[in-house]
């Protein structure tokens, strides 16, 4: 069983290297224009980056799609929450499921007729409820404790099933959304809460959040993915499984870009045109936890939000996030959150770290929280779910 690490600062270093220049080297391989700190940001994409829809994403494979592949995060989200009514065999629907997710994927659907698939990829996962109704010790079967900064109604909160769906294609998105809500319906579950969102890149291939910040430049390595993001085969039921945390983090836009521009630098950590950290080097250098001002206080503040989140810091593990940004209307936006990881306590540890202290926080509100195992990835003789509720 391999057991998520803390990497050492030594280590840490070289894994944000490594994390920077495999995004740098992805970047490049869709044709975004690589950008250095000191340059301005470049005003067009290439024709490369708006060719339509993608490479195609399959379905089959160990893990499902739509976690680490493809590398780079589809521009285009929708996620779905679903109830399973009482009595609905979880196996049968999520075959089912299974099934709507070839047949979109592949290009078989009749609700996509006449539109490419392009790179969508659709994502689900199961909830607490129903992976503790199979054995409450298994990954996956806890609930997300309450944080600070809560107003959640109780309809936004948990779920049985999560339905991811990413690509670059605004309308296949879409169709593919009310495909896979008309696939639970039938199945026997009934929507609980939805929200859509987006990407968007900067020329330097990082993507930039509404608060205009490079958002996801820390990521687990592709050799600390093992480690750090899949469940392995202790026990077989969760083999490639992996834990997905989702939370609507409505940001208060007015208050946080209201600040001058070294504030809001300090309550992030990096600076905003570059993403490179406060205390010196590429986007890709590790922050320097101790670097010191001449008079003495922290280069990187002590509330800053990159570094209450470090790994360092927090003594947990990398979490691969890959959250959007959503509009809501004029009182709504902010950051859907989504994350990763092999451990909920990645996730929990870190957010009572920011609980505790975070000037980014203090911007925030939660009005959505929901936990879910991602089930194993699935094939055509291995129906979705068939692990778990065999
Ligand atoms: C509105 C909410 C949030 C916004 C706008 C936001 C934005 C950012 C930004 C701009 C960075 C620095 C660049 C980077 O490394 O990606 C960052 C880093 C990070 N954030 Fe957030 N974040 C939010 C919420 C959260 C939450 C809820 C968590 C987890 C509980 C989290 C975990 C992290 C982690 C682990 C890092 C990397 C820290 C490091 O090792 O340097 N963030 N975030």
């Amino acid at each position: 069983v391999s057991k998520p690490t803390v990497p050492g600062p030594t280590d840490r270093q070289d894994a944000v290297s490594r994390r920077g220049l495999l995004s740098l080297a992805t970047a490049s391989a869709t044709g975004l224009a690589l950008g250095g700190c000191t340059q301005q940001a470049e005003s067009s994409l290439s024709a490369e980056v708006s060719a339509p829809f993608g490479q195609r994403v399959p379905a089959y494979g160990p893990s499902q799609a739509g976690i680490d592949r493809p590398p780079i995060p589809q521009s285009q989200l929708e996620l779905g929450v679903f109830d399973l009514a009482d009595g609905v065999s979880p196996g049968a629907a999520l075959a089912k499921l299974g099934e709507a997710v070839s047949d979109v994927v592949s290009g078989r659907s009749a609700r996509l007729a006449g539109t490419e698939p392009g790179d969508l990829t659709i994502t689900i996962g199961v909830g607490p409820r129903l992976v503790a109704a199979v054995n409450p010790t298994l990954p996956g079967a806890a609930q997300l404790p309450r944080f600070a900064r809560e107003r959640i109604a109780a309809s936004n909160r948990d779920g049985d099933v999560m339905v991811q769906v990413c690509g670059s294609d605004p309308l296949a998105v879409s169709l593919t959304s009310g495909a896979l809500a008309d696939a639970v319906h039938a199945a026997g579950g009934a929507e609980r809460w939805s929200q859509g969102g987006f990407r968007r890149y900067g020329s330097d291939g990082y993507a930039l959040n509404l608060l205009g910040f490079r958002d996801g430049i820390v990521q687990p390595a592709p050799s600390e993915l093992a480690a750090e993001l899949w469940l392995d085969d202790a026990p077989q039921q969760v083999a490639g499984a992996t834990i997905a945390v989702v939370r609507r983090l409505r940001i208060d836009l007015v208050s946080f870009l209201g600040m001058p521009l070294t504030d809001q630098e300090s309550a992030i950590g990096r600076h905003r045109a570059t993403g490179c950290p406060l205390s010196g080097g590429s986007v890709t250098t590790l922050l320097d936890l101790g670097a010191k001002t001449q008079e003495g206080g922290y280069v990187v503040p002590a509330t800053a939000h990159a570094r209450r989140a470090d790994p360092g810091v927090t003594g947990v593990g990398v979490m691969l996030r890959r959250g959007y940004n959503y509009v809501n209307g004029p009182e709504d936006q902010g950051l859907l959150f989504i994350a990763f990881h092999r451990e909920l306590r990645t996730f929990t540890e870190t957010q009572y770290q920011l609980d505790a202290s975070d000037a980014l926080m203090e911007h925030t509100l939660a009005t959505a929280s929901a936990t879910f195992l991602v089930l194993p990835g699935f094939g055509p003789d291995t129906p979705l779910g068939s692990h778990l509720f065999a």
